[in-house]
């Protein structure tokens, strides 16, 4: 081998330990954030049981809001990929207790607001019929904890 070669040879073998070192780093921050998925907002969806929610939706919202969260027309509006439930967590419970006195849009459609009725829920009840709402008819609006009601219901 000439001193060319040796040269080359050498670049080589560096640059090999030099991309293994790189690998096993990216190799780690790979395992750090496969980790990171694992949030406690996935998990508690996938520990959250929506039967109970179900239930107090069928008893006390499916009249207007309908089985399938579509609401009826102008009258009731929609649960089921409604742009004005999902774009805020607080707001969504406490229209879910109290209705709306002023006009809302919902999807573009105005609902003049005042003739939701109130429900008697209990705190807890209420945490699971807005899980319910907020991840049925493919919504994906997170977890809403008893804290999150009981501050929404603090402010009127
Ligand atoms: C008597 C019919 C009626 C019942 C029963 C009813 N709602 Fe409503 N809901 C409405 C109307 C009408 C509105 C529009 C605002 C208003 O008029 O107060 C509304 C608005 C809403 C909204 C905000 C608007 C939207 O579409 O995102 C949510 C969330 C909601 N209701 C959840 C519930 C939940 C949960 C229950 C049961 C605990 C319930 N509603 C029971 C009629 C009803």
């Amino acid at each position: 081998m000439d001193k060319i070669n040796i040269l080359k040879y050498l670049l080589i073998v560096f640059g090999f330990l030099i991309f293994s070192c790189n690998n096993s780093e990216i190799a780690e921050t790979v395992q750090i954030e496969v980790k990171g998925i694992d949030t406690d907002e996935t998990k508690s969806i996938e520990n959250t049981d929506f039967s109970l929610g179900e239930q107090i939706y069928r008893d006390n919202c499916m009249i207007c809001h309908q089985e399938n969260g579509m609401g009826v027309d102008e009258t009731y509006p929609p649960l089921a990929a409604s742009d004005y439930m999902l774009a805020d967590k607080i707001r969504s419970i406490k229209l879910s207790v109290y209705g709306s006195k002023d006009s809302i849009i919902v999807n573009g459609i105005k609902y003049s607001g005042g003739s939701m009725t109130f429900s008697d829920l209990e705190n807890e009840q209420i945490v699971s019929v807005v899980n319910y709402i907020r991840n049925s008819w493919g919504n994906e609006g997170g977890i809403v904890t008893i804290e999150d009601v009981n501050k929404a219901i603090e402010k009127k």
